[in-house]
């Protein structure tokens, strides 16, 4: 197993520095003391739902403990974001390099210090730690012991119900109050999250219409066409020829294949099969048969050729089947266990987000366009673990990439809508990281001649991000529009999405060499990701920088760039959910891509 690849450095910390530390606090009870004086970090109310308690955790089992610490100039890094994201600001397309990024959420030396001491007076030897390339995470391999205490908790072995998984992970925990304003987020702790119960947003359509080949649509790769020319059959039965006819990129042929290329963020147990791959293409995109993708594995993520998965040949073959030639990079996280398990011990430590965006923070060259088809309900992910992650896409756009992610399949929210804070009160269910403002969200659609929504596309506003500048036009004018409809079930204030949206059904998708019906907003995001890499391929071709953050761009002078959907609906919650109409709505974004006209806005 390759050690965390994410890794840059190994700070060793002085041990001269380290032995004083722990001198001082064993002869300075007032020292130990502080380290005591606990404030709650984050608590649940009640255990998750869907896992349950199975009992203690072995005081002698170890883990990665992952500690973020402050991002110093976090709030410069957000107004460079935004000035280099947005198309009327002297600075944009002027992205950041790694190492700027770095300097900007390196810690204050301050947070390390205290940090550092925190450890050591725990018995911990901080110079075993890891380091993230910017110096913001400090992992270190802890006991469940030593984690109790410096924590102020109690960790127990949970069960996940539906996939049978076992974490270890706690209830709620606590840091030492002089620490509060130097740490963001401690890992593993409250976020039950494992891979398995990660929510693919993707589904296989069990009596979805299947084709064969793409004869049927394939006259229309043959020169420039109108939205009036996709053939019905797109109606229930969706290939690449289907969407590089309808968002318009048939004739585009990339240019720049050299410097750019999009990355699908994959996790445990999804593989990208790269014979379905030549299947696919030889069924629907003749041209591109030979093409291929780079497998790059992130913290001991796999690449098993014998097991195809869904979702990870949904992402792959849609990212390239628009994008061909482009390069594409699957990124297969993973996370192997540190220990051999046995019956009674759980199998799983996995923090899939921050994991794998510490590899690709550590990386000089990084993709220019990202799909991610995976989420959660936003209330099961902690405040604390939501906003560390959220902020670190918006380091990824700094540096000029596009990050797409599915909006999620559950319309305004699945079941009962029940809130998690003990209260049981009925809200819509937003969707993280969709939720999260710096990233772009893709609702769903179906059919042709019109497009309309797809009535699982998830829409709706954060409970945890207030809603961001660039959208606040678009989103008041549907506020006011809604009037009181749904009023109570949502936050006025937050982050709203979907931003955008594209086809969502009846994706054609080879798996294990047999051609199946997918669908989910995970089929859309790829679809967008996939046209934005040929906008990107444009601009580089052009000698200009990538898009880099699209959101201030596409509320403003991108909005005639999108076909506005203006019919459909998301239900969920025991209520219609919300209505597509003309402009933003949180259904379908401001639209599905028209290639070539975006392509005339950005030139
Ligand atoms: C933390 O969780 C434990 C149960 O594991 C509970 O007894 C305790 O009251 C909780 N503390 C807070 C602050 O919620
Ligand atoms: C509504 O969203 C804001 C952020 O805009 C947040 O601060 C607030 O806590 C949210 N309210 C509820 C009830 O979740
Ligand atoms: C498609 O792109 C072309 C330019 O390539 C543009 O003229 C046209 O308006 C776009 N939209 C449609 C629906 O054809």
């Amino acid at each position: 197993m390759p050690t965390d690849p994410y890794v840059a450095t190994t700070m060793f910390w002085s041990s001269a520095a380290l032995l004083a530390l722990v001198q001082l606090c064993v002869a300075n009870p007032l020292l130990l003391k502080r380290w005591d004086d606990f404030g709650v970090k984050h608590a649940w109310a009640e255990i998750p739902r869907g896992w349950e308690l199975h009992g203690p955790a072995p005081a002698d089992y170890t883990f990665d403990m992952r500690i973020g610490l402050k991002q110093d100039k976090f709030d410069e890094l957000v107004t460079s974001l935004y000035e280099v994201s947005d198309p009327a600001h002297e600075r944009y397309g002027q992205h950041l390099s790694k190492e700027e990024v770095a300097a900007l959420v390196a810690p204050h030396p301050d947070s390390v210090d205290l940090v550092e001491s925190w450890l050591s007076a725990h018995g911990l030897d901080p110079a075993s730690s890891q380091r993230s390339h910017a110096g913001d995470f400090v992992t270190i391999r802890v006991s469940v012991a030593q984690a109790e205490k410096m924590l102020g908790t109690q960790y127990n072995v949970y069960r996940h119900g539906k996939s049978d998984d076992y974490v270890i992970r706690t209830m709620n925990y606590s840091l030492p109050n002089v620490l509060h304003e130097h740490v963001t987020v401690v890992a593993p702790t409250t976020y039950f999250s494992t891979m398995k119960s990660m929510k693919a947003t993707s589904f296989v359509q069990e009596d979805g219409p299947t084709i064969e080949s793409d004869a049927d649509v394939a006259h229309l790769l043959k020169g420039p066409h109108s939205l009036a020319t996709v053939p019905t059959s797109c109606n229930t039965v969706i290939t690449p020829a289907c969407l590089r006819a309808l968002y318009n990129t048939t004739t585009y042929v990339p240019k720049a294949i050299a410097k750019n290329s999009l990355g699908v963020a994959g996790y445990l147990d999804e593989f990208a099969n790269r014979a379905d791959l030549q299947t696919f293409f030889s069924r629907f995109r003749t041209d591109a048969v030979g093409g291929t993708f780079t497998t790059v594995k992130v913290n001991g993520g796999g690449d098993d050729q014998t097991d195809p998965g869904v979702e990870a040949n949904l992402d792959i073959q849609y990212t390239e089947g628009i994008s061909f030639p482009t390069p594409n990079v699957y990124y297969s996280t993973g996370g192997s266990p540190p220990f051999n398990p046995d019956s009674n011990t759980p199998t799983n430590t996995n923090e899939p987000y921050l994991d794998w965006l510490n590899f690709i923070a550590s990386q000089t060259t990084i993709p220019q366009t990202f799909t991610t088809s995976y989420g959660d309900d936003e209330q099961t992910v902690p405040l604390d673990y939501a906003t560390t992650v959220c902020n670190l896409f918006a380091q990824l756009g700094a540096r000029g990439s596009s990050i797409m992610f599915s909006s999620g399949d559950d319309g305004v929210g699945a079941g009962d809508c029940l809130t998690n804070d003990g209260k049981n009160t009925k809200h819509f269910q937003p969707n993280f990281p969709a939720s999260c403002p710096f990233v772009t969200t893709v609702g769903g659609t179906i059919r042709v001649n019109p497009e309309v929504a797809v009535s699982f596309s998830g829409g709706g506003f954060s409970n945890y991000f207030a809603r961001p500048s660039y959208q606040s036009t678009a989103v008041s004018t549907f506020l006011t529009k809604l009037g009181s409809t749904n009023a109570g079930q949502f936050n006025t204030t937050g982050r709203a999405y979907p931003d955008v949206a594209a086809q969502g059904q009846g994706f054609q998708v080879v798996i294990g060499g047999r051609v199946g019906s997918v669908g989910g907003t995970s089929a859309s995001s790829p679809t967008f990701a996939g046209v934005i890499a040929l906008l990107n391929d444009f601009r580089l071709s052009q000698g200009k920088a990538s898009l880099g953050f699209l959101n201030p761009l596409i509320y403003s002078t991108g909005v005639p760039g999108f076909n506005d959907i203006t019919s459909g609906s998301n239900p969920g919650c025991g209520t219609n959910g919300f209505t597509a109409g003309a402009g933003w709505d949180p259904v379908t974004g401001l639209g599905t891509p028209d290639f070539g006209k975006l392509q005339a806005l950005i030139g």
